[in-house]
């Protein structure tokens, strides 16, 4: 262990430990990422007693430039040096008031300490002053649960759950992001105290989800959320996707596993949270359009239209961000199909200048996220659609390279239109505006000044 204690700040906590005469332990996080060979950052130390006290001493002792903040409220104090955040808290025996996350902290012994913690795996400490300098102590079996990959909590999971719901977030996180399987005691829990999530605030929820979407498989938590019925409470609207109907023996896809599919293959492609959110969110509104007509069989006329609609309220109720990220996610499950209908005809230079005008510099996302809507099984479709797709991003390549129309700017302006014919600002205006630009998409002009002119008093004498 002692090897993965070689930054002279666990050399230093560890004498200031001896002259204060205080026990002290790294734990959580930290000893776990050891073995599981990720780096981290954050270092809780937890004391038996005098937190505060040994933070401030090795802040002393340090002897150069660092930051020590103290929460005396909390009884605890952080540090900041070089890159690391080394926390220093007192050893607690917690118990918890029912009806809040918030913890009556009391002190107590390391066990009590290691007891009131999620997981096995995150209840790991190693011992810091000098007779016990890297020992590792793990009274719960957290290595060998770190060996067979498994989420297990150290007291019985109704307690360890009840005391503090986000646990049930975090365990299908931490499920997700290490590829583990949750202990079936505990899973079982999580679906038996699943309302107690109501207790937990939004923010911190969709901190755990957006955790989950970022996990090199996504589906696997979402199937988790699915099947404890987590998700049922936290996102109802995905819940709706789920399940299929069959009408005259014919059914359509069951698209909550669908948009599983897509939002998996769209994580192999790209890290981009928002993305990855487009993804899970551009077929939401399939349920609230969904039809069934004698001779078309299964319909969702307007699914993208609605979706697109629907994106603001289920960023508000997931306490996701109303900025741009939202416009953006919007954007993508607006125009999620047209690439698709692109590939699927025959590609006019026209009908491709429109999608890039409408999709602007986001053009790559979306054929990132259409691309990975191919979920079909027959694999000569497969094979058509993406090489369909190959010709569309050739096109898009030489459009962009003779009109740029990502970043179109009209090639004269309003102001320039008004002068010209003598207008105040008025409708005809935006026509004019509007015939000049589908001029250009459509390839009847080129994206030029001269050209714009003369078409606009082409146009003009016409109206
Ligand atoms: N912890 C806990 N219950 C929680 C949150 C945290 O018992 N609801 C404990 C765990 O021992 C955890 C430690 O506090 O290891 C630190 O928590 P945190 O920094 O939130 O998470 P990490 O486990 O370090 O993991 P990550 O950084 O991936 O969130």
């Amino acid at each position: 262990m002692k090897q993965h204690l070689e930054h002279p700040v666990f050399k230093i906590i560890a004498d200031c430990a001896d002259e204060l005469g205080v026990q002290a332990f790294v734990i959580g996080g930290f000893v776990r990422d050891i073995f599981l060979k990720r780096e981290s950052k954050d270092i809780d130390v937890v004391t038996i007693g005098k937190g505060i006290e040994l933070a401030s001493l090795v802040h002393k002792k340090i002897g150069r430039e660092t930051y020590l903040s103290v929460f005396k409220n909390f009884g605890t104090a952080q540090i900041k040096i070089d890159d690391l955040e080394v926390e220093f808290v007192g050893a607690r025996k917690e118990s918890y008031n029912r009806d809040s996350r918030k913890p009556i902290v009391e002190d107590g012994t390391l066990e009590d300490d290691q007891n009131r913690r999620d997981f096995t795996i995150n209840a790991l400490a190693i011992g810091l002053n000098k007779e016990r300098f890297g020992e590792l102590l793990d009274p719960f079996g957290g290595i060998e649960d770190l060996n067979n990959k498994i989420i297990r909590t150290p007291l019985a999971p109704d307690i360890t759950y009840s005391d503090d719901p986000l646990r049930m977030m975090r365990a299908i996180r931490f499920a997700t992001q290490l590829n583990f399987t949750i202990e079936e005691n505990s899973l079982k829990a999580i679906s038996e105290n699943k309302e107690r999530i109501s207790i937990v605030s939004k923010e911190r929820i969709s901190d755990e989800l957006n955790k989950i979407i970022l996990s090199p498989v996504p589906s696997v938590g979402f199937k988790l959320l699915f099947d404890t019925g987590l998700l049922h409470l936290i996102f109802p609207e995905m819940v709706k996707l789920y399940g299929v109907e069959t009408i005259n023996g014919k059914s359509h896809k069951d698209n909550f596993y669908h948009t599983l599919e897509v939002l998996d293959n769209t994580a192999r492609n790209t890290n981009d949270l928002w993305l990855r959110w487009a993804a899970i969110l551009h077929d939401i509104a399939k349920p609230a359009t969904k039809r069934f007509e004698p001779d078309h069989g299964w319909t969702f006329h307007g699914h993208e239209d609605k979706g697109a609609r629907m994106v603001p309220k289920i960023f508000a109720s997931l306490k996701l961000p109303l900025n741009e990220k939202m416009k953006y996610v919007q954007k993508l499950v607006l125009l999620h199909l047209r690439p698709i209908v692109l590939a699927k005809t025959e590609i006019t230079d026209s009908a491709v200048r429109r999608v890039m005008f409408e999709a602007g510099e986001d053009v790559e996302d979306l054929m990132t996220l259409c691309e990975a809507d191919i979920t079909t099984k027959n694999p000569n479709k497969v094979k058509r659609y993406l090489h369909n797709f190959e010709i569309v991003r050739q096109k898009m390549k030489e459009l962009e390279e003779k009109d740029k129309i990502r970043n179109w700017q009209p090639p004269v302006s309003g102001e320039e239109i008004m002068a010209m014919f003598d207008l105040q600002p008025c409708k005809k205006v935006g026509d004019l505006k509007n015939a000049l630009k589908d001029a250009i998409l459509d390839g009847i002009i080129p994206n030029e000044k001269e050209a714009g002119l003369a078409f606009l008093k082409d146009a003009f004498t016409k109206m």
